[in-house]
């Protein structure tokens, strides 16, 4: 072949693969600067890994990034705490000298080329971020559990200088309704930290467990921790009785608190705990009945209906699941919990709830009206507020901040107190107005327990987030100062979530999209490029056996009548470029059957089910999805 021949085919064929290589560099959250350069460098068994700055939290996440390495590859991997005289085929994690001003605390800028890979960050967190990026950009294989053979760790070459958005990067893990272990809670922190997340907000506390060791206050784990398991539907369970078996549920030793703050920290996660209170506190009252109003016979909801939800945002309980603002022995009670909780978790807030306090029973109580006379509260807000400032000053007084739940700006707010804005940005924008922090976290956006597509094939809940709408979370509302925001996060509430599986399900992908929200800059967003980035992790998560959602591929089906009576459905879909294929006679479409074109399908007079599939090109994509029609014409129906 002639040299001019040689350089054609290399123009032709090698250059596109070097671009194709190029194409697969997938990291989300998207960095703040990658810049894609020639080659790549070749992870091998004779690649040393270099901490030589003898910093012990630089020598531990070398540690951790050797482990999952040497999981995957099978080398001996081992880090060596000596510079390498050679500075080739070397990955090193260095801790500047001189501070680098762009990269600040958790900043980091990495450099990947054909001879070597080095790490460069102020501190340790920024190393550890670099590691994540890092890993990101090994072959997706690296995410195995088990030794993967005969393969090549080609990492490629690039230059990366990134750092976050906001210093508040946070999930909610609700392990109150369903309770999770020790173990559990140690992978839902590993999958987060891979996104670089670094707030694990755990929700201790709720009606259906008391989930921490208050050592002052036995019964709240001995009583409180315990309930009739019930299968199913949550929200809809019978009521338990008193000869069924307290067989579900669990709570965390202050060991294992103490274990979980320590190894969320040697990942660079704060833990803040909440305390869920006056509402959702029908555990600790099931334990201490004297806490409430109307002292009673309580048990620890398994799951009944105890709420009634009005749909417009109103609601009352039917059973009282609040702690009594105007009984002094709810402050000692609450003196003690904070005391232990303080000494637990070295994050610097304490959440204690505030959320959806039902008051119609306060609203009969004797007390209470005695207690609004003497503090001269004009309502049943202020009396939760007067709650509310009471528990500020008991936080405090243990060194801590106090954060709450939007409500908790009803009535008035404490000085001082952070807000978590659930409810919309409404609160969020009323707490910065008034000089509060706040945390972003809209139900709209980032409430990972609800739907992530059409109820016709996700498990029921009350409502919808779309992947889209996860990536369109915004934590800076506008017209809010932006140096008030500390932050977002997403929140998983495990009502209708019974494992770590679901857990996992429920979680990703919409916790990318936050990820990226919390820490990319907010001109990088870009949908299309996200959902090519998603589906490469969707690869990694499937070598690392780890569940995702494959949600965004399967579309929202619209129903409405013809002019002539008939039911015509169409389809709203998240992804660009997908085809839908459908049926009528109960047969599994594929893609050879008929195709959606945009317009209405029309569903036959005596069909009894649709079924439809999605595909890209020729690769089913979507699942299998089965709609009645009794279903179709509901929401026909109901569109009228
Ligand atoms: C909440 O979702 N009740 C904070």
């Amino acid at each position: 072949m002639k040299k001019g021949s040689l350089v054609i085919l290399y123009l032709l064929i090698v250059l596109p693969m070097l671009a194709q290589q190029a194409t697969d560099v997938a990291i989300i959250p998207e960095p703040v600067s990658l810049e894609k350069r020639t080659g790549s460098f070749q992870f091998s068994g004779s690649t040393r890994i270099e901490a030589a700055d003898r910093h012990p939290d630089v020598l531990r996440v070398a540690n951790l990034f050797a482990d999952q390495v040497r999981k995957a590859t099978g080398y001996k991997a081992t880090v060596q705490t000596t510079a390498a005289a050679t500075r080739t085929n070397l990955v090193s994690f260095v801790l500047n000298k001189a501070e680098d001003m762009e990269l600040g605390t958790e900043g980091y800028r990495l450099e990947v080329s054909p001879a070597a890979v080095t790490v460069k960050a102020n501190y340790p967190a920024g190393l550890f971020y670099g590691i994540q990026t890092l890993l990101q950009l090994f072959p997706k294989e690296i995410e195995s559990k088990t030794t993967v053979s005969q393969k090549s760790w080609a990492v490629p070459a690039v230059k990366v200088t990134d750092y976050p958005r906001f210093g508040w990067r946070g999930l909610m893990f609700d392990v109150s309704r369903h309770f999770f272990t020790k173990e559990q809670v140690k992978q839902f922190i590993d999958d987060m930290v891979k996104y670089k997340y670094n707030m694990l907000h755990l929700h201790l506390t709720d009606d259906q467990g008391w989930r921490i060791e208050i050592k002052s206050l036995p019964k709240l784990t001995s009583v409180g921790a315990w309930r009739v398991e019930k299968t199913g539907h949550f929200g809809g369970f019978s009521a338990p009785e008193a000869d069924e078996p307290v067989n579900y549920g669990g709570f965390y030793t202050h060991e294992d608190i103490r274990e979980l703050v320590k190894y969320a920290g040697e990942r660079f996660v704060n833990i803040l705990p909440e305390i869920d209170i006056p509402g959702h506190s029908m555990a600790a009252v099931a334990a201490y009945p004297e806490l409430s109003c109307t002292p009673g016979n309580y048990r620890v909801s398994s799951g009944d209906k105890f709420m009634q939800w009005n749909g417009d945002g109103t609601f009352y309980a039917l059973v009282d699941n609040t702690l009594c603002p105007a009984n002094e022995q709810v402050y000692s009670f609450m003196d003690k919990v904070f005391t232990e909780v303080a000494e637990l978790f070295p994050f610097g807030y304490i959440h204690m709830g505030g959320d959806e306090c039902a008051k119609n029973f306060w609203e009969k109580s004797d007390a209470i009206k005695q207690l609004m006379e003497k503090e001269k509260l004009k309502d049943l807000h202020e009396v939760q507020s007067y709650f509310v400032k009471r528990i500020g000053k008991i936080i405090e007084a243990k060194g801590k901040k106090m954060m709450g739940w939007d409500e908790i700006l009803e009535g008035g707010l404490a000085p001082g107190a952070a807000v978590m804005s659930w409810r919309g940005n409404k609160g969020g924008k009323e707490a910065a107005a008034a000089g509060h922090e706040v945390v972003m976290s809209p139900n709209n956006h980032v409430y990972i327990d609800l739907r992530q597509g059409d109820p016709a094939i996700e498990p029921p809940v009350y409502s919808q987030v779309l992947l889209k709408d996860s990536y369109k979370f915004e934590p800076v509302p506008d017209g809010v100062n932006p140096k008030l925001i500390k932050g977002g996060q997403a929140n998983l509430w495990t009502e209708q979530v019974y494992n770590l599986r679901h857990q996992q399900y429920m979680t990703w992908p919409r916790a990318f999209a936050v990820a990226e929200a919390v820490w990319s800059p907010k001109d990088k967003k870009d949908w299309n490029n996200f959902i090519g980035r998603v589906e490469q992790h969707f690869k990694r998560y499937d070598v690392a056996e780890k569940k995702y959602a494959p949600s965004m591929y399967e579309p929202i089906i619209n129903a409405a009548k013809t002019a002539n009576g008939a039911i015509g459905v169409t389809f709203s879909q998240q992804l660009e470029g997908l085809d839908i294929y459908y049926s009528f006679d109960n047969s599994f479409p594929d893609r050879f059957y008929p195709k959606y074109s945009g317009s209405a399908v029309v569903v036959p007079k005596d069909a009894g089910f649709m079924k439809l599939v999605t595909y890209r090109g020729k690769e089913q994509v979507g699942r299998l999805i089965t709609i009645p029609v009794t279903e179709l014409k509901a929401r026909a129906d109901k569109k009228k």
